[in-house]
């Protein structure tokens, strides 16, 4: 069936509308006549598009029939219209020079037309340079991906469809309560037990992924120009978040016991916030020691920091220990606890959570209501129902041993590699290894010659705000298939042992 304008796109009649409506002294049937040639002959309405009807036309126009009749057999007689007797008035197929940006179908692709920076903020130009890594990628070795084909979506979606059709008539009005009651208890008692953290369900605000979680720490707790502490290397989200909203951003070393709050500035400027991943360093993959954590929580107390914890992907861990959160250490710490469902669900979902200190909960539901509106409450009652009902504990199981299995491949593709020096990270948790490598010429010829193979590979180097930066690649092995993994790695093993003369 021919594509029908006016059925499929209203806008076409409305913007008919807003034509006819502007100040014109031409009659009403030159004036439609003019704006549809005009249309035509600018591509906005193309070859083989059936125009609505005449008497449809002159009744939302507010026309005479014979007004439109008479613009249409003009159209018509000059050949931009024809008509199919039973079947309609078409657009009629005639090659017009159309710009580019008249048609809007062939628009150059964005990024080819530049605006000066003088147009952005200088906050705008600075989250600009953590920008680097936007793009989507997938397969080998795209970090932070999770297994996307072994979502158990049939199941996911039988649940949505299920709480779609059952959402009360107050859901889809704007909502203020920090999340639908029952996400927040399902994951109350997830917390409490799978991670040790100390909260009651009234504490959980639930947020459009960690993202926007610490932007709304950042707006809440900070003022342009407050300094945050963050770890070097480390992840680039929070940091452009801390950017964006004005901070003097600080990296602070990782070592093998995760941030080295000691070698943090001394003196000067305390910091409004420190961001760490304890149980998972990113990327380094490093666990934070107790004796650092609790140095940590006195360095807080003693600046009247906030430590924002991110606890991005603790769900998989292989062999090692559950390790508690620090947030659950302490009674009474200063410590935000930031959760996602990127990792142990999927991105797209953008759901995720913070466990805030009881003074902060109502400030930051009624300043998330106003910043970033609350939503999708069926899609979390969902949610809900996924963990309750035990879904969620049996996926995480599965991608635990899917995880493992893909990260075994991976150190087997590298292993000739390994053999001759190559050094890999621990791996006891989390969906990436990280390879050092031992200078960065190797770092930067690697990954150019991976994109000639359509493999994605991280330097590490980019996690350092101070630079040069240490060499080496993270690779994310969670959202490959392993063949992918067995094909990826063993072509990154030849590199290596070509490069390094091994
Ligand atoms: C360290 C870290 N924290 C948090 C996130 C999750 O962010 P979000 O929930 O906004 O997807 C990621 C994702 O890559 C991450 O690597």
């Amino acid at each position: 069936m021919e594509p029908v304008i006016g059925d499929d796109a209203d806008w076409t009649t409305e913007a008919l509308g807003i034509e006819l409506a502007s100040l014109s002294s031409a009659p009403l049937a030159q004036r439609l006549y003019r704006a549809l040639r005009t249309w035509i002959q600018e591509g906005r309405l193309v070859s083989g598009q059936r125009l609505p009807s005449s008497r449809r036309l002159a009744q939302e126009l507010s026309l005479g029939r014979n007004t439109v009749l008479a613009a249409i057999d003009q159209l018509i007689a000059e050949g931009f219209l024809e008509s199919r007797p039973g079947a309609g008035t078409f657009i009629a197929d005639v090659a017009f020079e159309t710009t580019a940006s008249q048609s809007g179908k062939t628009s150059p692709p964005l990024g080819q037309t530049t605006v000066g920076e003088a147009e952005l903020s200088s906050r705008g130009v600075q989250l600009l340079e953590f920008c680097a890594t936007l793009d989507n990628r997938f397969g080998a070795f795209a970090p932070g991906v999770p297994a996307l084909d072994r979502f158990p979506f049939e199941l996911w979606q039988r649940l949505l469809r299920r709480h779609l059709h059952a959402t009360p008539t107050q859901w889809l009005d704007y909502q203020a309560q920090g999340g639908v009651p029952a996400l927040r208890e399902a994951l109350c008692d997830y917390l409490r037990l799978s991670r040790s953290v100390r909260c009651r369900p009234e504490q959980i605000l639930i947020v459009q992924g960690a993202q926007q979680g610490f932007e709304l720490l950042a707006r809440m707790l900070g003022d342009v120009g407050d300094r945050v502490w963050v770890e070097e290397p480390g992840y680039n989200g929070a940091q452009a978040c801390f950017s964006a909203a004005g901070f003097d951003v600080e990296p602070v070393p990782v070592d093998a016991e995760g941030m080295s709050v000691e070698r943090a500035p001394v003196g000067g400027v305390s910091p409004r916030l420190i961001h760490v991943t304890p149980s998972h360093q990113y990327p380094s993959g490093v666990t934070m020691s107790l004796a650092r954590r609790l140095a940590l929580l006195e360095v807080a107390e003693h600046h009247r920091a906030w430590i924002v914890e991110d606890d991005y992907d603790s769900e998989f861990r292989y062999g090692q220990r559950p390790i508690a959160a620090l947030q659950g250490l302490v009674d009474g710490a200063r410590v935000i606890y930031v959760g996602t469902f990127s990792k142990v669900l999927y991105p797209g979902l953008r759901l995720g959570y913070l466990v805030l200190p009881e003074p902060l909960v109502l400030p930051f539901r009624r300043a998330n209501a106003r910043l970033h509106r609350e939503g999708q409450y069926s899609l979390q009652a969902a949610l809900a129902e996924f963990i309750a009902q035990g879904h969620f504990s049996r996926h995480v199981r599965r991608m635990r041993d899917c995880y493992r299995q893909r990260q075994a491949r991976l150190r087997k593709a590298l292993a000739p590699a390994v053999a001759r020096g190559l050094t890999l990270s621990e791996g006891q948790a989390g969906m990436h290894l990280v390879a050092w490598l031992d200078d960065l010429e190797t770092e930067r010829t690697l990954v150019a010659r991976a994109v000639e193979q359509d493999i994605t590979l991280s330097p590490l180097s980019r996690y350092y705000l101070r630079q040069p930066g240490r060499p080496g690649l993270v690779l994310g092995y969670a959202g490959a298939r392993e063949d992918e993994i067995e094909r990826a790695g063993s072509w990154l093993a030849g590199e290596w042992l070509a490069l390094s003369g091994a």
